[in-house]
């Protein structure tokens, strides 16, 4: 299970091993990780998963779909790096994931 990195904007870092096919939500929610909501458990309509991806790893993911996109239009601090972690589902290739958290999902 590759290990994902999850850092809070007063720089905590947590770190989980999370499934291949998880997505990096439910890694964070399983393993108690505050800064990561999910209201709406992965269905891509609360936006309160919302993340940052490390610049070291945005342009390895392949970009949001529609939905998602839409649904980043509506977050607090909105930055490139944006993307909702409900939507980020895990690969073999992701050891050392890193995510950075918003201060608004506290
Ligand atoms: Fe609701 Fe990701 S958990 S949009």
């Amino acid at each position: 299970m590759p290990l994902i990195k999850y850092i809070e904007a007063n720089g905590t870092e947590y770190e989980a091993d999370v499934a291949v096919g998880e997505s990096v939500m439910q890694g964070a929610v399983d393993n108690m990780i505050d800064g990561i909501l999910a209201e709406c458990g992965g269905a891509c309509a609360c936006a309160t998963c919302h993340c940052y991806v490390d610049e070291a790893w945005v342009n390895k993911l392949a970009g949001p779909e529609d939905q998602e996109q839409d649904m980043l239009e509506a977050v607090v601090e909105p930055k490139e790096n944006s993307r909702l972690s409900c939507q980020i589902y895990v690969t073999e290739d992701m050891e050392g994931f890193t995510v950075h958290l918003p201060t608004s999902q506290y």
